[in-house]
């Protein structure tokens, strides 16, 4: 019997995993910059919460959850993405009450969802997402599209496009939403079964039908762009000066809704603009969702984020070329030939490694020649060789691998030498 990985999840083998801990590691360091801190949340969550957070009338909550029973009869979903779970947890941890306002959170982690699998589209993908909660600034919407923008480029990625809307209030939508009815009712039979549903819970869905989507109705629908309220309006122009104040640059689209029910006010999304990257081009989206915190039972509270998976990040930088600094380099390998030089470079390597350097030894009984093959195959800086003759004298041969140039070292400061060169 042999097994296979499931469809739509991979394995992140070494030679692949430094890559996402390189960019992991980054994003928590701009994260660190930008004043956001790392929150870890349960990787399942009771069903509820994300009918209620992502919205019952999503492609995620129709068709796309990992939804079971426990054993103990309650419905759990794997969670589909992290921002119902983060408000999950600051409703329930009183976070609105902290003095420093807003609460900036960040998070790195698995999500699930049923789609069909395709290049840059998983079942299981991982996800960075950033929250701030409590803040109705649309400084804080520049500052939130910033940080994202700001992961990519420190990558070197070039090709981006961002593309930013606004969906207005509850007032604006009432009106967008009338108009779109309005619109589509008359030819609504010519649309997909799912839009038909769509016009009566919630018609802006039927903006992102990935079936309807080169329907001549489409293409003529109402723009929510007309329909924002004077507040609105203004909210939406400061993020827009905001961000040319930062230098960054954006296009407005009326046709980004987002595929998450919580939004209001700023939604955005940036894509890779690079050739060959594949039919899926976005890498991130994210927006404000000000109602979202009362819904989950707290008080009202403002909040914007933004979520991207490092899968498409990934993929975004082998589209561009782009090869991380990554070294998978080690600092000193011990060979070693005959019995007591053999039985002495165990200690040899435990003691390199306390003193904080990267060493291996041989484990398989190979012969010096092979010992020396697997030193070059790590990319060891330094060699040292041990036999039985140097044990008895007391000392070990250092060879630096990038000149050749080789040590008689005494082995009471063998390791006080490989640190000191290693510099
Ligand atoms: P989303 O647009 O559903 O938003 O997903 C955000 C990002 O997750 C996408 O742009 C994409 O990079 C990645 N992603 C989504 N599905 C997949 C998949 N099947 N395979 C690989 N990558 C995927 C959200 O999840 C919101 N929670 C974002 C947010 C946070 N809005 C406010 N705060």
């Amino acid at each position: 019997m042999s097994f296979q990985i499931p469809r739509g999840t991979q394995d992140i083998l070494p030679g692949e995993v430094e890559k996402w801990q390189y960019v992991e590691q980054l994003a928590r360091d701009i994260c660190r910059r930008y004043n956001y801190q790392e929150i870890r949340t349960p990787i399942f969550e009771h069903t509820e919460l994300f009918l209620r957070g992502v919205g019952d009338s999503t492609d995620i909550v129709q068709k796309e959850m990992y939804t079971f029973e426990d054993r103990g009869g309650r419905s759990i979903t794997l969670r589909p993405e992290g921002t119902a779970a983060v408000v999950r947890s600051f409703v329930e941890n009183k976070m609105y009450g902290q003095p420093n306002q807003p609460v900036k959170l960040y998070y790195i982690g698995p999500m699930f969802r049923y789609e069909r699998p395709q290049a840059g589209r998983f079942r299981q993908f991982v996800q960075f997402g950033v929250e701030a909660l409590g803040s109705n600034d649309p400084a804080i919407d520049a500052e939130v599209i910033a940080l994202a923008m700001n992961v990519y480029q420190s990558l070197g990625l070039k090709k981006l496009k961002l593309v930013i809307n606004s969906l207005g209030d509850v007032e604006s939508r009432k009106a967008h939403r009338q108009a779109l009815i309005d619109h589509f009712q008359g030819r609504i039979t010519e649309l997909c079964e799912d839009c038909q549903a769509r016009l009566e819970k919630n018609p802006m869905r039927i903006l992102d039908c990935k079936k309807d989507r080169d329907h001549e109705l489409m293409a003529t629908a109402p723009s929510i762009l007309d329909y924002l309220n004077e507040e609105s309006r203004t909210y939406f122009a400061k993020v827009q000066t905001y961000l040319t104040k930062l230098g960054i640059r954006f296009e407005v689209d009326p046709r980004l809704v987002r595929g998450l029910d919580y939004y209001n006010h700023t939604a955005f999304e940036i894509m890779s603009e690079a050739e060959g990257f594949g039919a899926i081009t976005t890498l991130c989206g994210g927006g404000r969702y000000n109602g979202l915190v009362q819904e989950i039972g707290g008080p009202e509270t403002a909040g914007i984020g933004f979520a991207l998976s490092i899968e498409r990040l990934l993929a975004a930088l082998q589209a561009e070329g782009i090869l991380l600094p990554i070294s998978a380099r080690i600092d000193c390998y011990v060979v070693a030939l005959g019995e007591k030089a053999k039985e002495e470079a165990v200690s040899l390597v435990h003691a390199l490694r306390q003193a904080g350097i990267t060493a291996e030894k041989d484990y398989q009984d190979r012969k010096v020649k092979a010992q020396l093959k697997a030193a070059d195959r790590l990319q060891a800086q330094y060699v040292a060789i041990l036999g039985d003759d140097e044990l008895e004298k007391q000392i070990i041969n250092v060879k630096n691998m990038k000149t050749g140039e080789q040590t008689e070292v005494p082995l009471a400061s063998f390791v006080q030498y490989v640190k000191n060169a290693l510099v």
